[in-house]
């Protein structure tokens, strides 16, 4: 065994949304990795942080009317709440808008620069004009240049699959407020790649650093043509580290991100005393990060490029998973299934995820998984029925008298169990978690046979038999904490309990090459129950949200091409949804489309903007609208939007409204007024 240190990190989360059942298969699978190394005597430090710039967040704080810091605080403590839950223990959780982060991407940039990698172009992009800010790809919609089909985002068209430049869009619209973009062209700055290619060759393709899956991608999608620049900045306004050398420009959040993991080990270092050039600068420490498939690119190409250009160490090994699927399908909020980590822990113990990842995860990059009913079926038979079975089959047998004194014959079970630890500890090693938990599983298999064999419970209604008895147990519970041992790095709590009850802390892997004997156990307690079914339907229940109506949900949550990942954020809405109506129930609803032609304050009223709005040619309503905390009148004026034409007239303080104007949102600042795709006219029914 090699005798280096070892640093394990974990994608960096981002904290623009909250950690959900997909996320946790890398934090498990990590986990379990470092928690094993660590059994084996191994010095090993895992290191994460949250992901905390970009414009999404920088669009959040904006809505949500509170400085970035705030949130990315916030998000934070509910991040490392939820890790703590699952029993994911981090040496060191830092944050990527640290002092320290920033200091290491200016003294890695300078490295860059020195090294002539950076270069300067003007790029065109569009610009929200009411917002003041470009628009990445995501935060645009627009009608297909190639099929027309309407409602595009900015970088494919999801009917016919092209892809273009948001600039390409015919009839843009900023997702964040409805404004027409406007092209406008600014400074980028760009890492030419390319100048590293021969070196990326041979770092990804020398079969040491990669899956061999994850090599042949990259042979065959990046490294057969020129690499292209990585456009690294981004004009203000933006919620990042400002260029130095660059005013007005932020480094990309893909910039800082990887960075945040060498500033998080510093953190680290400070705390513990450490020289941060051990960690990043020394041949005597392997480097380990585990990450999903959709970040391939930027920890396999892009990073390498960094770290070598700067003179870091490389990563000894980029550990690729697949992603969770539940029931074959994409988690999804309506279905239930993007199950949020706290909403789990409400319900079901963590013990149970963390087995059920383990006994699917391989080395390779499938996807996995989640399958709710051999999920509890998993757990009901193989942890409560094989493992934890053994220990509450017996212990109570041992009670004031103890494990005997020597161990019994026990036909070679505990010497084979033990001699089976290499192979269990290879799997581990190599991220074979499923083979290392099927190999457990069959050694738990044949202690249960012993265990029927000599069925203690007969034997205890014996008087002559309680020496025997005490001999099974004693065997029993010493095949019970063997296993014990094994499963440690995937069930923390098991092993503690395990130590508990022995009253002998499991703390190596050495542990389960050694009897115990001639000891009393302490008081046993409940280790594990089945899973409740219906605890589970009801965190699926909780779970499912109501989809926001498109235009809301671009607006509150925009999927910038920034955050390549499934989520896309909070869904606001958690009201239920209404009792099913007609489409005749519908139809007496008449909402127009309607153009504000004059928006005026009520200097008396607190909520209220007076709205004149045409329904086309000369009908006019008079609308009072409770959106002055949301809205200034010179955002509204000119705009098209939804109204209720055919609403009672209300008489109210400031006059009558004859109408109403639909929009979504809590309320407050909170308002988001629906509006409609270009083409449409003042007067249009909405059906
Ligand atoms: N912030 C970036 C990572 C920066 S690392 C310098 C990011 N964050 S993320 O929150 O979207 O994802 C964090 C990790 O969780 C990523 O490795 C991602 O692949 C993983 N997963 C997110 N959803 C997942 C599934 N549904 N299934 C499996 N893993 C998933 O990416
Ligand atoms: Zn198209």
């Amino acid at each position: 065994m090699s005798s280096k240190r070892m640093l394990v990190t974990a994608a960096l989360p981002y904290a623009n949304g909250h950690i959900h059942l997909g996320h946790l298969v890398e934090y498990i699978q990590t986990d379990i990795w470092v928690r094993f190394q660590k059994l084996r005597g191994r010095r090993c430090i895992f290191i994460c942080a949250d992901d905390t710039h970009g414009t999404a967040i920088m669009i959040r704080a904006r809505q949500e009317g509170r400085p970035e810091t705030e949130l990315i605080a916030d998000m934070q403590a509910a991040h490392e709440k939820d890790f703590a839950g699952f029993e994911i223990a981090f040496d060191h959780y830092g944050s990527t808008n640290a002092p320290e982060n920033y200091e290491l991407c200016k003294q890695i940039w300078g490295s860059l620069r020195n090294a002539e990698l950076v270069r300067e172009d003007d790029v065109e992009q569009l610009f929200d004009p009411e917002v003041g800010t470009f628009l990445a790809d995501r935060f645009v919609k627009g009608t297909c240049p190639s099929c027309k089909s309407v409602g595009e985002y900015g970088d494919n068209c999801s009917k016919c699959g092209a892809t273009y430049a948001p600039t390409d869009l015919i009839d843009p619209v900023s997702t964040l407020s409805g404004a027409t973009p406007v092209k406008r062209s600014a400074k980028h700055l760009f890492v030419q790649l390319e100048q590293l290619h021969e070196f990326l060759d041979t770092w990804t393709q020398c079969g040491e650093h990669l899956q061999s899956e994850v090599a042949n991608y990259l042979k065959g999608h990046f490294l057969g043509k020129p690499l292209r620049d990585w456009d690294v900045s981004r004009p203000e306004p933006y919620f990042g580290f400002p260029i130095p050398d660059s005013p007005g420009n932020f480094w990309y959040v893909w910039f800082d991100a990887p960075i945040g993991y060498i500033a998080s080990t510093h953190q680290w270092c400070k705390h513990n005393g450490e020289q941060l050039e051990d960690w990043w600068k020394s041949s005597e420490t392997e480097i380990h990060h585990f990450i999903g498939k959709d970040i391939t690119y930027f920890h396999t190409l892009f990073w390498p490029g960094v770290l070598k250009a700067a003179g870091y160490s490389l990563p000894t090994f980029v550990h690729i998973h697949g992603f969770l699927t539940v029931d074959r399908e994409k988690m999804s909020k309506s279905k239930g299934t993007q199950v949020r980590a706290s909403k789990y822990l409400e319900h079901l113990d963590p013990s149970y995820l963390r087995y059920y990842y383990a006994s699917k995860l391989g080395p390779r990059l499938d996807d996995i998984d989640l399958n709710l009913a051999e999920f509890a079926q998993k757990i009901d038979s193989d942890l409560v029925g094989k493992v934890v079975n053994l220990a509450s089959r017996t212990a109570r047998f041992v009670d004031g008298v103890g494990l005997a004194s020597e161990y019994p014959h026990d036909g070679g079970l505990f010497a084979a169990a033990a001699a089976a630890g290499e192979k269990i500890a290879e799997a581990y090693e190599q991220c074979d978690y499923s083979r290392a938990m099927r190999l457990i599983m069959e050694l738990a298999d044949a202690a249960n046979a012993f265990v029927d064999n000599t069925a203690p419970w007969t034997l205890k209604k014996d008087p002559n038999q309680q020496v025997r008895l005490q001999e099974v147990c004693t065997i029993v519970l010493n095949l019970f904490r063997q296993l014990c041992v094994y499963l440690a790095p995937v069930l923390p709590r098991l092993a503690q309990q395990c130590g508990r009850l022995f009253q002998v802390d499991i703390t190596t892997w050495e542990d389960s090459q050694k009897l115990l004997c001639g000891i009393m156990l302490s008081k046993f307690e409940h280790l594990m129950q089945r899973v409740d079914l219906a605890k589970v339907n009801q965190m699926i229940e909780e779970s499912k949200e109501t989809p926001a109506p498109a235009t809301n949900e671009a607006a509150v949550t925009p999927a910038s091409s920034e955050v390549p990942t499934t989520d896309s954020g909070e869904a606001l809405l958690a009201e239920p949804l209404a009792p099913t109506c007609t489409i005749e129930d519908f139809a007496k609803v008449d909402l127009r489309v309607a153009r504000v032609i004059k928006a005026e304050e009520v200097p008396e009223a607190k909520k209220l903007i007076k709205l004149t709005v045409s329904l086309g040619g000369d009908t006019t309503r008079t609308v009072f609208a409770g959106i002055k905390a949301a809205y200034t009148p010179a955002q509204l004026e000119g705009r098209l939007v939804v109204i209720v034409a055919n609403l009672q007239p209300r008489q109210m303080k400031f006059g009558l409204s004859e109408g109403m104007v639909t929009a979504a949102g809590a309320g407050g600042t909170e308002v988001f007024l629906l509006g409609v795709d270009s083409g449409a006219k003042p007067g249009h029914r909405v059906h």
